[in-house]
């Protein structure tokens, strides 16, 4: 199955071949991969070849290595509507999943320039500044930096930004969110994120900026979302 005569170099047509493998649905999410060693007597093939194959699909999020265990077949990545303004907590839920939040930071600040303009607040105004990893069944799913004015949003704790935000905006205070500007590009890990994510650094990040508001306009949040790409795609459904 392997070409050596092809121009398409041999590391590149054995990732190529274990990725059908996974998208068709041969190997399923846990499964365990051949050993090194097994690929290179089955396709006669060197072992730096099929180390660069592996290393290219775990980079990508096929697959996971775990010391002194072998290689698994990756959970499948999670899809995100693009539709809804949804928070992360239904997100999950709707799925299934546990939700939870680790609560990195939680402070009430004076607005620095660029986050007043975003907020339509004068420069100096308090705001909350909040850092969370949100998960899902334990699993770090996105690293969370939220401002929040706290003026129009008050008596917001540490314990309340570990559940939901927009249920405490919702239930508690009857502030009703109505839409959002949302942004999103792809960006690689830094150091912090890796870390937060349990990622290698420089994976791939999907990065959510979204700006919320009420029905007259007045800006209700300002957050920067670092999902995993190697866990998250977004889908929509779109018509002519
Ligand atoms: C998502 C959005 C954020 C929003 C958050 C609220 O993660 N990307 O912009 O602030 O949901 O989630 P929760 O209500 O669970 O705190």
């Amino acid at each position: 199955m392997i070409n050596k005569n092809s121009p398409l170099p041999i590391y590149a047509q054995l990732e190529e071949q274990i990725r059908e493998q996974i998208e068709s649905g041969i190997l399923g999410p846990g499964d365990t991969l051949p050993s090194e060693r097994e690929f290179c007597e089955r396709h006669g093939i060197s072992r730096m070849t099929v180390r660069q194959a592996i290393n290219n699909l775990a980079k990508a999020g096929y697959l996971r290595r775990e010391k002194g265990r072998g290689t698994f077949v990756s959970e499948r990545k999670m899809e995100q509507q693009l539709q809804g303004l949804t928070s992360f907590t239904e997100d999950m839920k709707a799925r299934g999943r546990k939700p939870s939040s680790k609560l990195l930071h939680f402070e009430i600040v004076p607005a620095v320039e660029s986050i007043a303009q975003t907020l339509s607040i004068p420069k100096h105004d308090p705001v909350y500044h909040i850092k969370r990893i949100r998960m899902a069944d334990g699993e770090p799913m996105a690293l969370e930096t939220t401002h929040i004015p706290a003026n129009l949003v008050p008596g917001l704790t540490p314990e309340i930004a570990t559940g939901s935000i927009y249920n405490y905006l919702e239930e508690h205070l009857s502030i009703a969110i109505d839409y959002s500007n949302q942004v999103i590009e792809s960006v690689t890990a830094s150091e912090t994120e890796s870390h937060y994510l349990d990622i290698p650094s420089g994976s791939p990040i999907l990065l959510m900026q979204r700006d919320t508001f009420l029905k007259d306009g007045t800006p209700v949040e300002t957050v920067k979302s670092a999902y995993r790409a190697d866990r998250y795609k977004f889908v929509t459904v779109i018509r002519r």
